[in-house]
């Protein structure tokens, strides 16, 4: 049983029914969630933090898979998934600016990434539409984009083709038994019994009643506030890349697709869970938007949303077996979701048919937080390693 069905949610359901797993998940509204709201951005070297290094061995791994997971989730669906390999640019406005992109490229090249410096004039002749004053920038051909809506439509019509099940219901609690996760109640009342049962519910997932609190997910929503504008077909191509960019020691992107949607994000708001757009955010984005390309300001403005990535405390994902039997998280991917969505199907199945995590993704367990009955202890719970799972734990 898999609690939630956004893209995390949906890619877990789709490969465990794939490795024959009778699967279910549970979602008012599958398909919705975070990536509605998301971007898209497949940018793991531009958005390298200071400290994330782990993080960013996963994101490379998943930005691999991305060309081969596309293919073969159009090949199982026939939807088209707006996966650009298109490259993305990051650009200084201000002399403080640059040298922060400079520290970034000098920490990308110690670690051996693939980042070109450029001058401003170089960026302008990539891109025409960016502003004069652009002092500089990286070019990363290798961070791409997809539109994590029609990727989220595309899992779930996969998860449906694969033979998962499908609840439209908010699950109310899970029920544990015998110190075991055994299934969920929905808030119409069913209870469904499962073998397993994984948490996909994004920033949710630390508030699904019934999880003792040993086992919690550390998991806070981050708001994002994000607009999407249309660039009419007389002033295609507006942009041909991703750009992100540092305006004044902030950060903004604008990410344009093939089919004329350019979105510009986004806000980062330790607000709970407000999911409000408000007027300072729509200002700080377009304010900003519009320095680095002053064009926008002609584009018809269609769409204002907000919504709430799933912070954890180390802004890496948990993943695979907690401390209490039978459950599993798939949750905390923060401001990579979209990027970590395949290495998280192909984790998640790992996890699923071997009862523990594949050697990549063992930073990732939710034990290395701490405490003494933390999830992801080996021996303390779930299966070891190599075993397989009994017949009736060959649900999810
Ligand atoms: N990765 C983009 C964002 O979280 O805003």
């Amino acid at each position: 049983m898999v609690v939630g069905g956004g893209i995390i949610g949906l890619v877990t359901g789709w490969r465990a029914a794939q490795h024959g797993l009778s699967t279910a998940v549970a979602d008012p509204d599958p398909g919705g969630g975070a990536a509605r709201v998301a971007a898209g951005m497949l940018a793991g070297v531009t958005e390298l933090q200071y400290g994330e290094q782990t993080l960013l061995a996963l994101n490379l791994a998943s930005a691999r898979r991305y060309p081969a997971f596309a293919e073969e989730l159009t090949g199982a669906t026939g939807l088209d998934l707006g996966y650009r390999p298109c490259g993305t640019l990051a650009v200084a406005l201000d002399a403080d600016d640059r040298s922060e992109l400079r520290e970034l490229h000098a920490f990308q090249r110690s670690l051996g990434l693939d980042a070109q410096w450029l001058t401003g004039r170089e960026c302008r002749r990539l891109e025409p539409m960016l502003a004069p004053g652009v002092r500089g920038g990286l070019r990363v051909d290798g961070d791409h984009q997809i539109d994590p809506r029609r990727l989220a439509a595309a899992l779930l019509k996969a998860a449906e083709g694969a033979g998962v099940a499908f609840h439209r219901e908010p699950v109310e609690r899970i029920t544990v038994a015998r110190d075991r996760a055994e299934g969920v109640v929905l808030r119409d009342g069913t209870a469904l019994s499962a073998g397993r049962v994984v948490l996909a519910a994004g920033s949710r997932s630390g508030r699904i009643a019934g999880v003792p609190p040993r086992v919690v997910p550390p998991v806070r929503p981050v708001k994002g506030q994000v607009l999407r504008l249309r660039v009419p077909p007389a002033y295609a191509p507006f942009l041909s890349r991703t750009v992100r960019a540092v305006v004044r020691g902030g950060h903004v992107y604008l990410v344009p697709r093939e089919n004329g949607e350019l979105v510009i994000g986004a806000t980062s708001e330790e607000l709970g869970w407000d999911t409000t757009v408000t007027a300072g955010g729509v200002y700080e984005l377009l304010r900003d938007a519009h320095e680095l390309v002053p064009g926008i300001t002609e584009l018809p403005l269609v769409e204002t949303l907000a919504g709430l990535r799933p912070g954890s405390p180390d802004n890496a994902p948990l993943l695979g077996p907690t401390g209490l039997p039978g459950l599993l998280l798939a949750t905390g991917h923060h401001r990579n979701g979209v990027l970590l969505t395949p290495v998280t199907g192909d984790v998640m199945a790992h996890a699923l048919t071997h009862g523990g995590l594949p050697p990549y993704a063992e930073p990732f367990t939710p034990g290395r937080f701490g405490g003494a009955d933390a999830p992801g202890a080996p021996p303390a719970y779930g299966l070891p390693p190599s075993a397989t799972p009994s017949p009736q734990e060959q649900t999810v």
